[in-house]
């Protein structure tokens, strides 16, 4: 059996006895134990306390976190990580002042992401994930939700479900695969849109749940993407199949998906930066946790965040990610989006950091184990270049990890 142990963390936040999301002023709570210590069994946690208290029960293998702070590895309930190309031709656009509707009114967008995914092999696509993995893990990401969504044929959406699979199974990451067939309409269906839902409800969902290809199916419910019609057939036909819905909702207009998500039992409501105070009281009334993406906002150049105070003052289990893709979020980065979380949406470091540890784990149905460090979880952890919590978000775009563990092996 293989066991070591880390010692001397300044702060060991474990945010322990959270069996999942919590709501409310509780996220505020982060269980930190000072100069703590943690051992570490065939990848599992096998005990946490202060150094002091584990002396006796070390093992010959000890590494010394020198006062560095150690976290839970942080976990991304949003992305849409695998992808080809690059869309920094748009960022110079909209630098220039197009919006994000014009830019996809040219050419660009999803349809720009969707040409390049097509055109790029499983092993290309594999290739680029790879290296996007190693990025996650040097940034304290340790688990990723993923969508498809840039093939929107039936062989481009299982040949992104596969890649992720290949990257889940060929890497130490975790990758929760999400089918977000109804990402955008496809050009060969332009003018024919039912067509498209119906080859999503008939064809793609069947054969996905065939292969096990997918955990979760998305939609982006926007004007001139999905109506909420269409997104509800969408919907009732993964609940037949027995998948959970994960929805992009309420992003640049307010299309009443936050009630939608409610209504549905979404597992999540994603976006709800024009969710108003009826959306935010339909998703208190039901199982349906929000998860907000602020780097999306900020690097779409806008300026309406989500209401994440008023969510978890009305007893939500907020949830940040990163959203990375190549349009609106081009970042990998969990710290960065606790920076604009705590400056632009009024949470609190610590909130931000049970944002995406346990209550992220929880929308993605694993806080059992991984989202916290107690014992019999996973040895997901971080140590930090930095003794307190609250660094993570203040040096801004600049904090790092020292090191990064999956069950316990060292991989950043
Ligand atoms: O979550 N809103 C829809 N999907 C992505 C953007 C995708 C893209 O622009 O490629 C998002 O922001
Ligand atoms: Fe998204």
């Amino acid at each position: 059996m293989s066991r070591f142990a880390v010692v001397h963390a300044g702060q060991l936040v474990t945010l322990r006895g959270r069996a999942g999301a919590r709501p409310g002023p509780e996220m505020d709570e982060l269980s930190i134990i000072e100069d703590g210590a943690m051992i570490v069994a065939d990848g599992q946690i096998e005990a946490v306390g202060t150094t002091d208290e584990l002396s006796a029960q070390l093992p010959e293998d000890v590494s010394d976190a020198g006062g560095r702070l150690v976290t839970p590895g942080l976990i991304d309930a949003h992305t849409h990580a695998v992808f080809g190309g690059c869309r920094a031709n748009e960022f110079e656009m909209r630098c220039g002042g197009f919006g994000y509707q014009e830019i996809a009114e040219v050419g660009g967008g999803i349809r720009s992401s969707m040409r390049s995914t097509r055109a790029a092999t499983e092993d290309e696509l594999f290739e680029l994930g790879r290296q996007r993995v190693q990025r996650f893990f040097d940034l304290g990401t340790t688990t990723i939700e993923c969508k498809s969504g840039y093939g929107l044929t039936f062989d481009d959406e299982l040949k992104m479900l596969r890649v992720m699979r290949r990257l889940d199974d060929e890497t130490p990451m975790t990758v929760v695969p999400t089918l977000l067939a109804a990402h955008a309409i496809p050009p060969e269906f332009e003018g024919n849109r039912e067509a498209y839902v119906n080859l999503i409800c008939d064809e793609i969902i069947p054969a996905v749940v065939r292969r096990g290809l997918a955990k979760y199916v998305d939609a982006f419910c926007e004007d001139r993407y999905f109506t909420a019609d269409e997104v509800l057939k969408i919907a009732t036909t993964a609940q037949k199949y027995d998948l959970e819905l994960r929805l992009h909702v309420d992003q640049l207009t307010n299309g009443g998906g936050a009630a939608l998500a409610a209504e549905l039992g979404a597992k999540t409501a994603d976006h709800l930066e024009q969710t108003d105070e009826d959306g935010i009281r339909a998703l208190a009334g039901s199982k349906t946790m929000p998860v907000l993406l602020p780097a999306s906002v900020f690097m779409l150049g806008l300026d309406k965040y989500p209401d994440a105070r008023r969510m978890i003052d009305g007893g939500l289990p907020v949830v940040l990610a990163t959203d990375f893709n190549p349009g609106s979020s081009p970042t990998q980065s969990l710290p960065f989006v606790m920076t604009l979380a705590c400056l632009k949406m009024g949470m609190s470091p610590a909130e931000a950091l049970t944002a995406c540890t346990v209550n992220a784990a929880a929308s993605l149905d694993l806080a059992h184990d991984r989202g916290t460090l107690e014992a019999g979880k996973r040895a997901d952890f971080a140590v930090w270049e930095a003794e307190d919590y609250r660094e993570i978000p203040y040096w801004a775009a600049t904090v790092r990890p020292h090191s990064v563990y999956v069950r316990g092996q060292k991989v950043g």
